[in-house]
């Protein structure tokens, strides 16, 4: 396995590797890797010659009271999760390669970036837009690996790639959780013993949805109300951001609700911003 940090070099390697017709899987991360990173490059590992994982905790995709300056990074402990999982390729470039002076070029995904966490974190979605088409463009995979953990952010980057024309297949892979049911994430180790106890009305509230519709439940507020409650009983919740039910296309707010649909999540846990959905 091999690093490289500088954009061009990692660029021009994969422009020789393609021509020797390799095919090429990209999983774009902040690092601090968990079993949901590692099924992505799992999957990666599956369909691809060679496997990248990028690691850079992107400054552009945080509001100014956000936690990019505390966000957890461990790139020793990044490195040997990756060798052992034969990543071919780790591109960990620096923030003065990635935003040089005079940097002014943004991508931004108008309305699939409006709503649910878009309302809570205004630049956000423009940030990570932005990083992975910069990304795409140097690592110019053939698939790249997207969980869907973070729902709204999987379905900008299908809109983006669309949109233009970027000649990259984007995959959503499954949501990764711990055996009691807490959707992995970077930000866990945030929890104390006992804010992880609370963040597991976040999973039970959304199964809990789920089982209501295979009962044959279909009015969203119903469902959205029994949500709130069930997560309400967390002894750490501080807010919840939202409750929503939405079409997985569109991500607009539903009527009735339909197989397909997405009902998705924005809890604080203490001072942790945790995000969950389930798939009716
Ligand atoms: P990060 O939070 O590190 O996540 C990297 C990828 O891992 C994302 O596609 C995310 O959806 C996926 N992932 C995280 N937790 C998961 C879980 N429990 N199950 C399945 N997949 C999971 O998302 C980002 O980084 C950044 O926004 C990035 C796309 C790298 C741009 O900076």
């Amino acid at each position: 396995m091999e690093v490289i940090t500088n954009p061009r070099q990692m660029q021009t390697l994969m422009l020789s590797l393609k021509r020797q017709g390799k095919k090429i899987g990209f999983v774009p991360t902040m690092g601090y890797l968990h079993e949901g990173h590692l099924s992505l490059i799992r999957c990666s590992k599956k369909e691809n010659n060679i496997t990248v994982v990028s690691i850079f905790v992107n400054p552009i995709q945080f509001g100014a009271n956000e936690d990019f300056g505390r966000y957890p990074r461990d790139f020793e402990r990044d490195k040997s999760l990756c060798e052992k999982e034969n990543v071919d390729y780790i591109f960990y470039p620096s923030y003065e390669e990635m935003y040089p002076d005079g940097f002014q070029t943004y991508v931004e995904v108008s309305e699939l970036s409006k709503g649910l966490c878009g309302d809570f974190r205004p630049g956000h979605f423009k940030g990570v837009a932005t990083v992975v088409a910069k990304l795409f463009n140097i690592v110019c995979p053939d698939n790249a690996y997207f969980g869907k953990k973070d729902f709204q952010q999987l379905k900008v980057i299908q809109r983006m790639v669309k949109d233009l024309n970027f000649p990259v297949n984007v995959v959503g892979c499954p949501v990764v959780r711990e055996p009691d049911g807490l959707a992995m994430s970077s930000r866990n180790k945030y929890l104390s013993t006992e804010e992880r106890e609370s963040a597991l009305y976040i999973n039970k509230a959304l199964f809990e949805a789920k089982r209501m519709f295979e009962d044959g439940i279909t009015d969203p507020n119903l469902i959205k109300e029994r949500v709130r409650q069930i997560i309400s009983q967390a002894k750490h919740l501080k807010e919840i951001q939202y409750v929503e039910i939405v079409d997985s296309n569109t991500l607009k707010p539903v009527d009735k609700v339909k197989k397909s649909d997405v009902l998705a999540v924005a809890v604080y846990i203490g001072n942790t911003r945790l995000i969950d959905n389930i798939e009716f």
